[in-house]
C-alpha cells in the first residue's frame, strides 16, 4: 500500500518504523484496552468527508452518512459536528441516530423491508424522506401516515438495472433482478399511483447500485435513466420532487487501487444534477470511514501443519467477517516492522475453516506477541461483528490528535449472558 495512502487514513510509521494512529501509539492503545482492538482516526474521518463535501460543492448537496458502515456513537457525533446527515435502514439505526444527536429532520431511511413498526417511529419522529423500495411499502406507508394524520415525505428508490462492477456479487443492488428498488420499467407507475395517495408526498428520486464501486459509467448511466424519468414523472404532476439522491458505493483502496476519483466523480455527475435543478443527496459510508479505521489485534503463535505455515491472531471471523463472507482482501501489517516475509494463512481462533483473514499471503515474519494491523476495517467491521464461540465483543477506540479514548468498552462475560434468565418463566396459550 502506498504512503500516500497510509498518511490519507490516519495512520503513518514513525521514524523507528512503528505505526501509529495518528500521534498515539498503537502499543500504548493495546496495552491500556487489550486485543482485539478496533482503532479509528478521528482525522481520517473528518478529511474524507470533506473531501466529499467540497467535490460536490458545485450543486445544492446534502451528505446522508450511511450509518451501517460503522455506527458507533463517538463516530457519528464527529460526523454530525461536520454537518453531516444520515442514511438509515432500521429503526435501531434510528434511535442510535438520535442517540448521537441527530436531528431527525437530518435522516433518510432506506431498506427494501420496513416494519409498521419502524414507519411509524420514523414518522413519529419526522424524518426528511423515506426512501420506498415497492409498490407494497408505498400503500402501506400511505395508511400508516393517514392513520397518524400526517404526511409521508417519500423518494422512489428506483433500480436502474445498470451493469455494476464490485468485488462481490453480495454487494451489487442495482442490476436487473435485484431485490433492491421499484424495476425502472415500473417507476412511472409507481410516481402515478403516489400523486394519487392522499398521505404520500413525493418529493424524491433515489437510487443506490452497490458498494465499492470504481467506475465512473455505473452512475452515469443510472443517473441519465433517472433524471428521464424525473422528465416523465413531472409530465404526470410530480412537481414536489426536489431531491435526486444517487446512494452511496464509491470506492476506497485496500490494496493499491486508485480510490473513487472525486473530481472525476464530480466532472461527469454535477453538470446534469445541476441542469435538473435538483438538490443532490449522497450515502457514502465505506468511502468516509473504511480506511480511517484498523482492526489491532496480537498474535498468539505461528503453526506449520501439512506443509502450511498459519498465524494465529486474537481476532477471529467474528470480530471481522469480510475475509471468509466476501472473499475480501484487508491489507496485513506488523505494528513493529519486520525485514522477513513468508508465504502463511493468517487465521483467528474461531472454530471454522472459514476463520481467516488472508490465505497464502506474504506478510511480515511476525512472532508470537506481536502486534499486526488488519487495515481498510473501519466501515462494515465491528458493526458486522457477533458472538460466535461465545467470544465477546471487541472495543473500540477512537483517537483525536495525540488523545484516544475508549468509544466502546469490551463486552464482558456476563454481557455474554445477559439477555438469557436464569430461571425460564414458562407459559402456556
Ligand atoms: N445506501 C444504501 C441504500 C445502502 O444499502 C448502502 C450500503 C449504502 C448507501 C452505503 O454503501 P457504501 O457507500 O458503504 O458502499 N457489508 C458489505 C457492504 C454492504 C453495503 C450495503 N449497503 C461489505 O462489507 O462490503
Amino acid at each position: 500500500m502506498g504512503e500516500s495512502v497510509l498518511m490519507a487514513s490516519g495512520f503513518a510509521r514513525t521514524a523507528n518504523g512503528e505505526l501509529q494512529c495518528e500521534g498515539v501509539s498503537l502499543e500504548t492503545i493495546a496495552d491500556a484496552v487489550g486485543t482485539p482492538v478496533y482503532v479509528y482516526s478521528a482525522r481520517a474521518i473528518r478529511d474524507q468527508f470533506d473531501a466529499l463535501d467540497r467535490a460536490l460543492a458545485p450543486v445544492p448537496h446534502r451528505l446522508h452518512y450511511s450509518m451501517k458502515a460503522n455506527s458507533n456513537l463517538a463516530v457519528l457525533r464527529l460526523l454530525q459536528e461536520r454537518g453531516a446527515g444520515l442514511d438509515i435502514v432500521s429503526g435501531g439505526e434510528l434511535f442510535r441516530a438520535r442517540a448521537a444527536g441527530f436531528s431527525a429532520d437530518s435522516v433518510v431511511f432506506s431498506g427494501v423491508g420496513k416494519s409498521e413498526q419502524e414507519l411509524r417511529e420514523a414518522l413519529a419522529a419526522r424524518i426528511l424522506m423515506f426512501n420506498v423500495e415497492s409498490f407494497f411499502e408505498l400503500e402501506q406507508l400511505n395508511r400508516v401516515a393517514g392513520s397518524m394524520g400526517m404526511r409521508a415525505p417519500v423518494a422512489l428508490r428506483v433500480n436502474p438495472e445498470v451493469r455494476v462492477n464490485t468485488p462481490h456479487h453480495y454487494t451489487r443492488t442495482g442490476e436487473r433482478g435485484n431485490k433492491f428498488g421499484i424495476p425502472i420499467d415500473e417507476a412511472l407507475e409507481a410516481a402515478r399511483r403516489a400523486l394519487a395517495m392522499p398521505n404520500i408526498e413525493l418529493r424524491g428520486l433515489d437510487m443506490h447500485i452497490g458498494s465499492q464501486i470504481f467506475q465512473l459509467e455505473p452512475y452515469r448511466d443510472a443517473l441519465g435513466r433517472l433524471l428521464d424519468l424525473y422528465a416523465q414523472m413531472r409530465a404526470i404532476g410530480a412537481n414536489e420532487i426536489r431531491y435526486l439522491d444517487i446512494g452511496g458505493g464509491f470506492a476506497v483502496s485496500y490494496e493499491d487501487e486508485a480510490p473513487m476519483d472525486l473530481d472525476a466523480l464530480a466532472s461527469a455527475l454535477l453538470p446534469p444534477i445541476r441542469e435538473s435543478g435538483l438538490s443532490l443527496i449522497v450515502e457514502p459510508g465505506r468511502f468516509i470511514v473504511g480506511n480511517a479505521g484498523v482492526l489491532l489485534a496480537r498474535v498468539m503463535h505461528r503453526k506449520k501443519s501439512g506443509g502450511k505455515e498459519y498465524i494465529i491472531s486474537d481476532a477471529g471471523m467474528n470480530d471481522l467477517v469480510r475475509p471468509s463472507h466476501y472473499d475480501a482482501y484487508h491489507a496485513i501489517e506488523a505494528v513493529r516492522a519486520r525485514t522477513t516475509r513468508s508465504v502463511v494463512d493468517v487465521v483467528g481462533p474461531v472454530c471454522e475453516s472459514g476463520d481467516f483473514f488472508a490465505l497464502d499471503r506474504e506478510v511480515e515474519d511476525v512472532e508470537a506477541g506481536d502486534l499486526i494491523v488488519i487495515r481498510t476495517t473501519g466501515a462494515y467491521g465491528y458493526v458486522m461483528s457477533f458472538n460466535y464461540n461465545a467470544r465477546p465483543r471487541v472495543a473500540e477506540v477512537l483517537v483525536d490528535g495525540d488523545r484516544f479514548a475508549v468509544a466502546t468498552r469490551r463486552e464482558t462475560y456476563e454481557d455474554l449472558v445477559r439477555l438469557e434468565p436464569q430461571q425460564l418463566e414458562w407459559r402456556t396459550d
